[in-house]
């Protein structure tokens, strides 16, 4: 594709006033003029999709379809198809007859549970059978931040709905403020002419939308993949449609009107996550619409990246006590200075903690909290020594005493337990019972159904086992893998297909998350099923030395083997987007040119790791690689 007519004049516009035209042309080569190949079943598995078009009078509407699995699908890698038949019929959807006029369209084809989506643009026509085909002109996987996760059913009956006729106005109504108020997410569409249009989720706390009065809206724009194809399509043509679901009361409002964009806002609340940018969305008129009660929600939990007030905040913690568990682990008690009672947490969460490695360098380092989410005078933290890590947890271990102060950001969590789960299987592998052991407490004081499988190496790694066995008694299962009589961990038999109702949550390694998630997966479980945080070092012991050859700039970096490709690409100013920093969420994934990757990600797909690798964990098998920067 020809990187030159990739982004239209506003998103390039948009891109430059936020200093991010180089990032933006790096994250373009995910956009293609085609479904990459492994994204074409997933079309087929959704349940859900949205969609942007504009009406005769150029206001852009953005309308949810909801139907059967196989409702959406993909045709071949050019077209996808999508069969009225089988959805919850809206005929007064603005949609169908604003396609009549005008064929330019945007999808986002979304698995709320997984967070993962896939957007197309494109043109949309009718087929003679009634089903509608749309013309993929661009297709690419996009960034999974800030989506809570939910998950959609249909029953059988949907299909058969009869829908009332919608109700229409142009000043929003009481109940529809309280609604946009209160939203986790909603749907944008915008467009251009000549170009395509697009439809994008936004999500944030319930509240992120500001509702300034019954005609206008006040949106946060957050930290993204820099492209700016939404915002982009404002600068050129501010007509934008919004689409707000009540999950509760299966009630659709869609709005149309103009967005404008706020730059260099003050923010000392932290609403934007510090890009300091809104819109405001100006309604012309809303439409809204009745979905049938045989469609259920289920919710899961709110994204760890949206942006949240307390996420600026420094916790001031002192040590207070410091007990070494095993011959590698230490556990520290970590106390509100001035005994301040700390920000709440659930079993999970995590706290960054700022480790001075030297007079000039600290890094923040990620530790579970272990105690109970029931007394937030103090947060339990487990550090295991790992000698030839990058440094932190040495520090912890041979530098920290009682009485220390540290400072640290509020408990993020990203792996929680799922309030839907019946049963829950924990599986820890080493230093991965960190979490796993708040969630065995928090599921024993609940009086909740778990078992727990916690596999070491030997016994001396073999950390809380008095503890657990006090709380989960019988549920709770060893495994020693290099002693003699040793055992090891059967996947097959606990992740069975007759198991499938069971929610599973592991941490470890991230060969043990695969092998689950290919257990699982094998096993026709679903994958919001399967909860997972990867642990331990990015780096090997056996790790060598590699050269990073940069192929626009031609500059060379040496990565130490102790030191992570990204880690050596940010110490050499190289702007390189990162979040999770462990291979989960894919936002530093980074095209390479030659080479051979060593993937040490969970998040791309294999096809995908032919062309990318995520530089925060994966190295090369070479002894250079050459990466598109
Ligand atoms: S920063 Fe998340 S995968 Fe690399």
């Amino acid at each position: 594709m020809n990187k030159q007519s990739l982004f239209h004049q506003g998103e390039l516009a948009i891109q430059q006033r936020a200093d991010e035209s180089d990032i933006a042309q790096r994250n373009s080569v995910v956009v293609k003029n085609h479904i990459i190949k492994g994204a074409l079943p997933f079309i087929a598995q959704q349940v859900l999709t949205v969609i942007s078009s504009t009406d005769e009078n150029n206001q852009i509407w953005t309308s949810v379809l909801l139907g059967q699995h196989g409702f959406i699908r993909a045709l071949d890698d050019q077209h996808i198809v999508i069969n009225p038949q089988q959805m919850i019929s809206q005929p007064a959807d603005p949609l169908w007859r604003n396609i009549e006029k005008n064929s330019q369209v945007g999808l986002v084809i979304i698995e709320l549970s997984t967070r993962r989506r896939l957007r197309v643009n494109g043109n949309i026509s009718q087929l003679d059978d009634g089903q509608y085909e749309v013309t993929i002109a661009q297709a690419y996987p996009n960034c999974p931040k800030y989506i809570q996760r939910r998950q959609p059913a249909l029953s059988n009956e949907v299909l058969t709905y009869k829908a009332p006729e919608p109700e229409f106005g142009k000043a929003l109504t009481s109940t529809q403020v309280e609604l946009i108020s209160n939203s986790d997410s909603f749907f944008v569409g915008s467009g251009v002419d000549n170009h395509h249009n697009d439809a994008s989720y936004r999500g944030g706390e319930p509240g992120f939308v500001n509702v300034i009065n019954k005609h206008e809206l006040l949106i946060p724009d957050y930290q993204g993949n820099s492209m700016f194809n939404t915002l982009g399509n404002f600068q050129s043509n501010p007509n934008a449609g919004l689409v707000f679901i009540d999950f509760t009361d299966n009630k659709l409002v869609q709005l149309t009107g103009t967005a404008k964009i706020l730059w260099d806002q003050p923010d000392d609340s932290n609403n934007t996550g510090g890009t300091k940018r809104y819109w405001r969305f100006t309604i012309k008129a809303w439409q809204e619409t009745q979905l049938p009660t045989g469609l259920n929600w289920t919710f899961f939990d709110y994204s760890p990246h949206n942006p949240k007030a307390e996420n600026v905040a420094v916790l001031h913690l002192q040590v207070k006590d410091i007990v070494q568990q095993s011959e590698k682990i230490k556990v520290f008690r970590l106390a509100g200075k001035d005994g301040a009672i700390l920000p709440a947490f659930e079993a999970g969460a995590h706290i960054p903690i700022d480790v001075t490695l030297s007079a000039k360098h600290t890094v923040q380092r990620h530790y579970s909290i272990i105690s109970s989410s029931h007394d937030n005078r103090f947060y339990d933290i487990a550090v295991q020594q790992e000698k030839l890590g990058r440094g932190g947890s040495n520090h912890l271990h041979e530098q920290v005493e009682i009485g220390e102060q540290l400072t640290a950001k509020p408990p993020v969590n990203d792996f929680s337990l799922a309030s839907s789960g019946k049963h829950h299987v924990l599986i820890a592998g080493g230093i991965g019972i960190t979490p796993i052991l708040a969630m065995v407490r928090a599921l024993s004081e609940n009086n909740e159904s778990f078992e727990l499988h916690y596999s070491v190496k030997t016994s001396a790694d073999l950390a809380f086992k008095d503890e657990i066995t006090q709380l989960a008694g019988k549920q709770a299962h060893f495994y020693i893998t290099q002693d003699v009589n040793g055992s090891r961990l059967n996947l097959p038999s606990l992740l069975t297909m007759e198991n499938k109702a069971n929610h599973v949550y592991v941490c470890g390694p991230l060969s043990l998350i695969e092998a689950i998630k290919d257990t699982a997966h094998n096993n026709g479980w679903q994958p919001s099923h399967i909860h997972y945080e990867s642990f331990g070092s990015a780096v090997h012991k056996n790790d060598k030395a590699i050269e990073v050859k940069l192929k626009k700039s031609g500059k060379v970096i040496v990565i130490n083997p102790k030191e992570t490709i990204l880690a050596g690409l940010l110490a050499a100013k190289i702007d390189v987007p990162y979040e999770c920093k462990r291979g989960e969420c894919g936002m530093c994934a980074t095209e390479y040119t030659q080479g051979t990757a060593d993937h040490r990600d969970i998040y791309l797909a294999k096809e995908e790791q032919a062309q990318r690798l995520c530089v925060c964990v994966s190295r090369a098998t070479t002894s250079a690689i050459t990466l598109n920067l």
